[in-house]
C-alpha cells in the first residue's frame, strides 16, 4: 500500500504512543501527525499530554472529552446485556477501544488525514479492537501500528524517543502496563506475568484492601429506568456523575477487584489483574432486578445473548451487523426493567439484599407458604405425571 501523508494518532502520552510520533515521520515519512487524547475519565490532566505531543512533533494535539459518551453508550450497553468475559472481566479497557476508534475516524474526516494511527503491540487485543472499529467506520482508511512492527525492545524505544528529545521520567521504572478510564483500571505485566505471584497492593488505586474498609456496614440504593442505571440512594444522577460515586462507595469497602487469567483473541493466556468497583456491582444488580421482572424463558434465553455479546465486545466486533441486532433484542427485553436494588457493603462483599419493581412478576400470592396461598396444590400431581411422561416409559423399558 501506498504510504500515508496525514495520520491521526491515537495519543496516551505513554511511552508506545509518545514514540509513534517520531518513527511515523522519520521511519514512514508521514509528513504530518495529528494526535488525539480521548477523555474517558482516566482522571489524568490532558493538558500536559498535548503540550507533549506538540514537543515531541505534532502539528496538531486533539483532546476530545468522551467521558459521557463512554457512559452512556458504551457501558449502558454492556450492563444491559450483563456482559462480562468468560464469566468475570466486565470489559472496561474493551468498550473503550470502539468509541477511541471512532473519535479517531471523525477527526481523520474532520482534518482531511487519509490514515489513523495507533500505538498497540502485535500480542494484545487492543490491536483488533482499534483496526476493526477504524475499519467498520471507514474501510477507506489507512490503519498504522508502527508499534506492531518495530522490533525494539522496551530500552531501545526509549532511546529511540529520546533521540528526539522525548524524555521519559518515571515510566522507565514501573514494571505495570496500566489501562485506566473512569469504569476501570487494567494491570499486568512485570511481576504478574508470573500467575502463582500475589498482586502487591500498591497496584490498586480504586479499591481498599480488606484490612482499610470501615468496621460497619453501608448499605446502598440504584434505582434503574429500562435496564439503564439513573439514581443513587434515591437520588436521580447524570451518568457520570452516578459512575464516578457509586466507585468512590463500593471502592471504599473493598469490593471490586479481580485476578484472572484470561484467554486473548490472539490465542495467548495473559494474567490481567482488574479493578472495576461500580461497574461489577451495577452489573450485580442489573442482573438481580430482571430476575424480579424478566420472565423465566426470556431470562435464559438472554443468558446465551449475553455471552455472544461479550465476546463480541472483547473481539473487536462492536460495530458489526449481529452486535445491532443483538443490541434490538436486549432493549426490548429492557423495557420493564425498571426499579430499585439493596445492596450491603461490608469487608469486600456487595451483597444484594432487596429489589423492588412497579413491574415485578414475583407473586407473594404464588411463592407463600402461609394463609394467602393461590397455588393450585392438585394440579401439581397432574402436571409431574405428564412432564414424567416420557421419563416412565424409557424407566419401564429399561429397568422393568
Ligand atoms: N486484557 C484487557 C482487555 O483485553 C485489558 C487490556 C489492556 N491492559 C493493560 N494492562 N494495559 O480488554
Amino acid at each position: 500500500m501506498g504510504r500515508a501523508k496525514k495520520v491521526v494518532l491515537a495519543y496516551s502520552g505513554g511511552v508506545d504512543t509518545s514514540v509513534c510520533i517520531p518513527y511515523l515521520k522519520h521511519e514512514w515519512g508521514i509528513d504530518e501527525v495529528i494526535t488525539l487524547a480521548a477523555d474517558l475519565g482516566q482522571g489524568d490532566e490532558l493538558g500536559p499530554i498535548q503540550a507533549k505531543a506538540l514537543k515531541s512533533g505534532a502539528v496538531e494535539s486533539l483532546v476530545e472529552d468522551a467521558t459521557s459518551e463512554f457512559v452512556t453508550d458504551y457501558a449502558f450497553k454492556a450492563i444491559k446485556a450483563n456482559a462480562l468475559y468468560e464469566s468475570r472481566y466486565p470489559l472496561s479497557t474493551a468498550l473503550a477501544r470502539p468509541l477511541i476508534a471512532k473519535l479517531l475516524v471523525d477527526a481523520a474526516e474532520k482534518y482531511g488525514a487519509d490514515a489513523v494511527a495507533h500505538g498497540c503491540t502485535a500480542k494484545g487485543n487492543d490491536q483488533v479492537r482499534f483496526d476493526l472499529g477504524i475499519l467498520a467506520l471507514n474501510p477507506t482508511l489507512k490503519v498504522l501500528a508502527p508499534a506492531r512492527e518495530w522490533k525494539m525492545s522496551r530500552e531501545q524505544t526509549i532511546a529511540y524517543g529520546e533521540q528526539f528529545g522525548l524524555d521519559f521520567p518515571v515510566k522507565k521504572s514501573s514494571p505495570f502496563s496500566i489501562d485506566r478510564n473512569l469504569l476501570g483500571r487494567s494491570i499486568e505485566a512485570g511481576p504478574l506475568e508470573d500467575p502463582m505471584t500475589e498482586p502487591p497492593e500498591e497496584i490498586y488505586l480504586m479499591t481498599k484492601a480488606i484490612a482499610d474498609t470501615p468496621d460497619t456496614p453501608e448499605y446502598i440504593e440504584i434505582g434503574f429506568e429500562k435496564g439503564i442505571p439513573v439514581s443513587l440512594n434515591g437520588q436521580t444522577l447524570d451518568p457520570v456523575t452516578l459512575i464516578s460515586q457509586l466507585n468512590e462507595v463500593v471502592g471504599k469497602h473493598g469490593v471490586g477487584r479481580l485476578d484472572m487469567i484470561e484467554n486473548r483473541v490472539v490465542g495467548i493466556k495473559s494474567r490481567e489483574i482488574y479493578e472495576a468497583p461500580a461497574l461489577l456491582v451495577l452489573i450485580d444488580a442489573h442482573r438481580d432486578l430482571e430476575s424480579l421482572t424478566l420472565t423465566a424463558d426470556v431470562t435464559q434465553y438472554k443468558k446465551g445473548i449475553e455471552e455472544t455479546y461479550s465476546h463480541l465486545i472483547y473481539r473487536g466486533l462492536w460495530y458489526s451487523p449481529l452486535k445491532e441486532s443483538l443490541d434490538a433484542f436486549i432493549d426490548h427485553t429492557q423495557e420493564r426493567v425498571t426499579g430499585m436494588v439493596r445492596i450491603k457493603l461490608f469487608k469486600g462483599n456487595a451483597n444484594i439484599v432487596g429489589r423492588q419493581s412497579d413491574y415485578s412478576i414475583y407473586s407473594p400470592n404464588l411463592a407463600t407458604y402461609g394463609e394467602d396461598d393461590h397455588f393450585d396444590h392438585k394440579a401439581a400431581e397432574g402436571f409431574i405425571y405428564i412432564w414424567g411422561l416420557p421419563t416412565r416409559v424409557w424407566a419401564e423399558k429399561t429397568k422393568g
